[in-house]
């Protein structure tokens, strides 16, 4: 294998190279990375055929002297509450006759008491706002929250909210998601999905000015393509936090007026145009702009620096797609001059037949294509608007749970982008996240429940590729009877103290492959001391983690004692390596 590094040949990959898509999907946000532990804090869940309901709420006591106004009640299970960890508790409560409440974290079956706090209610016709702190006096991984009164009465409750105290930065945000997120050093975050974004139906589809102000206002609203409900507590303005407090540049895909099964015709748009040109004063106006003054009053005078919008999502060739699409672009493009427009319209084969700055491009499929497919962008134009790989992975046949074959055809995939990234300027996995308690969609990069996570081979992948935005790319060449089954990059990048060649080498085969890697036209000499080769296999290549074995298939990293501008390496049957030299 042999790396040209001299600077004459080598060019820059945009700082945007690898960043991540957040969808609302397999409870990744509600029920996942946003930390509230209350599902359906109003009372207003509905589905696609009861608009309002209650559920997962439920009686508990003696239901045959509790009658309940709104049909059926619950307390939300399955959450993890953590022995010393404080829980800040907020509900709206309405009683006519004086009453006290007791309000408990307790175990499923409601017998073991982790923390529990007595407020009294006036009987007035007012609703009271209750904020206490529950402090857990031990440890349950399924704990509830449960309500109970000391007298029969009618008692109104709105709003009931338990958040953990120790969210990241205050913020909302389960900490140790965060930090497997920060670990993969995003430079663009994509939000909120995906079919979410456009729903079964219109009405269905997440609207921005809904899901922002206080989260009390916030009306919630039933995803019907991935069938969850959310209280949409991460809402338009979290997600900009979210990109902010992840350093990434917000990408924000919003509906266009098309859902799976309905959509609203060009001549009708004008409206949902001028609400994306208010969703972008929000992000972007001055603290005193109508919706930026909406911003600044949750706390984040400063603009969020929205720099990218989708135009919908998988939309390309619907009805009235180009007729609305080129209403948002000419809006936007007129408002936000500096804003970079993604097209739904793959540009990748052919030009596109409407103005764009980038072109969205998905793929999932089975890990033999998606390997055969590092090529894509190799005859692309190098002329029209850049590619967005905005959803990428293995699915279906060979994926099991998250593979290491998966991983190793995503990473083949990768090195091309790399390759071509004078054409693809962004790239992210997809989906990100899988609560395990309610899987609708896999594979996923991250697998978590109410108290533990873990990479999938496809998370660890991921971390192979964070140097790279930004990083210089490198010409290679691979001479061997096993070129079929590799697939390789090189790049240099430095860190705030050192420079480093990397060479990434995937080895898609069964057999173990010797090579020596032969690099010329460095600046310095390769120094044996701080280079390492990072090892991603196992021994079954449909292996995989899982909680009770979170690091079965996971980098390993050791001294590479041979490091030379000439060094042999051997490279395990199904697996990726990173060479990274230190220079
Ligand atoms: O990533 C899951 C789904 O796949 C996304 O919502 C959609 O864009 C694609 O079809």
């Amino acid at each position: 294998l042999k790396v040209d590094a001299s600077s004459q040949l080598a060019r820059k990959i945009p700082d945007t190279l690898f960043g991540m898509f957040f969808e609302e999907i397999n409870h990744a946000g509600a029920g996942g990375i946003w930390a509230e532990l209350v599902s359906n804090r109003g009372f207003e869940a509905g589905g696609l055929h009861t608009p309002s309901n209650i559920d997962p709420w439920s009686i508990i006591g003696d239901d045959a002297s509790i009658f309940v106004a709104t049909d059926r009640t619950s307390c939300f299970s399955r959450n993890n509450i953590e022995d010393g960890k404080t829980y800040n508790l907020v509900m709206y409560v309405k009683s006519a006759e004086a009453a006290d409440l007791t309000v408990s974290l307790a175990s499923s079956d409601g017998l073991q008491k982790l923390a529990s706090v007595t407020v009294p209610v006036a009987g007035t016709s007012n609703w009271t706002k209750v904020e206490q702190k529950l402090i857990a006096k031990g440890t349950n991984r399924t704990s509830r929250l449960q309500i109970t009164s000391n007298k029969k009465g009618v008692v109104w409750f709105d709003q009931v909210s338990l958040m953990p105290s120790d969210t990241f930065k205050g913020h909302g945000f389960r900490t140790e998601l965060i930090s497997m997120l920060l670990d993969l050093k995003p430079r663009f975050l994509r939000f909120p999905g995906g079919c979410f974004v456009e729903g079964e139906w219109l009405r269905n589809a997440f609207r921005w000015r809904e899901s922002i102000g206080p989260w009390e206002e916030r009306p919630g609203h039933f995803g019907d393509v991935w069938h969850y409900w959310t209280d949409d507590g991460l809402g338009y303005y979290e997600f900009l936090q979210l990109s902010e407090d992840l350093g990434a540049a917000p990408i924000w895909v919003f509906n266009n007026g098309i859902s799976h099964n309905d959509e609203v015709s060009t001549a009708a748009i004008a409206p949902f145009v001028k609400d994306v040109l208010d969703s972008l004063e929000f992000a972007r106006g001055s603290a005193n702009s109508t919706w930026g003054s909406v911003r600044a009053a949750m706390g984040h005078p400063e603009p969020f620096p929205v720099k990218y919008v989708a135009i919908g999502n998988e939309d390309c060739g619907k009805k009235y797609y180009l007729g609305n699409y080129l209403k948002f672009y000419n809006a936007i493009r007129e408002s936000y001059p500096d804003i970079q427009m993604i097209s739904n319209c793959d540009g990748s084969s052919k030009p596109l037949d409407h103005p764009a700055d980038l072109y969205d491009f998905h793929v999932y499929t089975d890990s033999k294509t998606l390997f055969n497919m590092k090529g894509t962008f190799d005859k692309t134009s190098r002329t029209g608007p850049k590619a967005f790989v905005s959803e990428y992975a293995v699915w279906r046949t060979d994926a099991g749970r998250g593979s290491l074959l998966g991983s190793l055809a995503e990473a083949a995939f990768l090195t091309g982008l790399e390759k071509n990234s004078d054409i693809v300027q962004m790239a992210s996995y997809a989906p990100l996240f899988v609560n395990d308690n309610d899987q609708t969609w896999n594979p996923d990069a991250i697998v978590f429940n109410s108290w533990q996570q873990y990479g999938t081979p496809s998370y660890w992948m991921q971390k192979f590729f964070r140097e790279s935005s930004g990083a210089m790319i490198h010409p290679i060449t691979i001479s061997s009877s096993y070129s079929g089954s590799l697939a390789a990059s090189a790049i240099t990048w430095q860190d705030s103290r050192n420079s480093f060649l990397k060479v990434k080498i995937v080895n898609f085969g069964s057999d173990t492959v010797s090579l020596t890697i032969s690099v010329s036209g460095l600046q310095a000499s390769i120094n044996a001391l701080g280079s390492n080769a990072t090892v991603l296999t196992s021994s079954n290549v449909k292996d995989e983690n899982s909680f009770s074995n979170p690091n079965k298939v996971v980098p390993v990293t050791s001294q590479l004692q041979n490091a030379a501008e000439q060094m042999q390496v051997t490279l395990a049957a199904h697996s990726f390596s990173s060479f990274d030299l230190a220079l």
